[in-house]
């Protein structure tokens, strides 16, 4: 009777202290779990601070250097320009060798500084700034047609509210990959898309897509060679720092169709 008393007793205090070491075990868990998770948000948006710094700070050097071109190479080219017209007059046609010559560099000047100011362009998106994203893709698909090529821009959308942040990555991923079309694809049409779904809404998108029909490529061989596909790497890591994701719906033989997806909220923890 007594020992029975006890054992029931005994059982009890036995499982009791069981529940709460299954309990004080489940509760470490779930804490430990959390604190993980913490971590984990914590180093991803570090992650992402430390990309957005990076390409804040790549855009700033090209301003710089758009700059230093403007400013140095260029006046200078002016200059030797207004030299150059100083010589011909010196010259007042009596030497037709030398007048010829004189022409000649004149029209190297005249490349070089059409140069200049093509790669001073390529380097800040005076348009993007001043005018917005529709108006500064309407100029990088000017100059893909330049090469012959038939480049259609479809935006129904208003994009002037778009952030600064957005806008931006979203020009340098076009210039990207418009560029890419114009040196690999062989393309005879691209059609650029851009347009924003729900933009009122809390789950608003803005969506860019670049669909060429040229000669396609393999995007997983390109991506096994750890040094190839440097581009297509960077628009990743691009929107990776705005939580944004890209789709490589690509083929050889079949023409490449680039999409970006950008959610408007999650761009804007950043
Ligand atoms: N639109 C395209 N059409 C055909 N091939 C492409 C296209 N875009 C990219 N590629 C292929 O993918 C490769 C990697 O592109 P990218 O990362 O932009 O590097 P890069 O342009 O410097 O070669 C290119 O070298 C090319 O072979
Ligand atoms: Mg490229």
């Amino acid at each position: 009777m007594y020992s029975g008393f006890v054992i029931a007793v005994g059982t009890a205090v036995l499982l009791t202290m069981a529940i709460f070491i299954v309990m004080f075990v489940a509760y470490y868990q779930q804490k430990q779990a959390k604190q993980q998770l913490a971590l984990k948000e914590m180093q991803e948006r570090h992650r992402r601070e430390l990309m957005a710094a990076t390409f804040l700070g790549q855009e700033e050097e090209r301003k710089r250097l758009a700059a230093d071109l403007h400013d140095g190479i260029g006046t200078m080219l002016s200059v030797t320009k207004m030299s150059l017209n100083q010589v011909e007059r010196h010259l007042n046609g009596n030497n037709q060798r030398s007048s010829l010559q004189v022409q000649k560099t004149r029209s190297m000047i005249d490349e070089t500084m059409t140069n200049v100011r093509r790669i001073s362009r390529d380097l800040v998106p005076t348009t993007l700034d001043r005018f917005g994203l529709l108006p500064a893709l309407e100029e990088l698909a000017d100059r893909a047609s330049e090469g012959g090529m038939d480049v259609q821009i479809d935006s129904p959308s208003d994009l002037r509210d778009l952030s600064q942040n957005i806008s931006l990555t979203l020009y340098r991923i076009s210039q990207e990959l418009i560029n890419n079309v114009i040196r690999h694809a062989r393309a005879t049409a691209v059609t650029i898309q851009v347009y924003c779904l729900h933009p009122d809404s809390a789950d608003g998108e803005v969506r860019l897509s670049v669909q060429d029909n040229g000669v396609g490529f393999d995007f997983d061989v390109i991506m096994e060679n750890k040094l190839g596909g440097l581009g297509l790497r960077n628009i990743e890591s691009r929107l990776s720092v705005l939580n944004g994701h890209v789709t490589f719906d690509v083929a050889p033989g079949r023409g490449s169709n680039v999409h970006v997806q950008i959610r408007l909220r999650d761009a804007e923890i950043v």
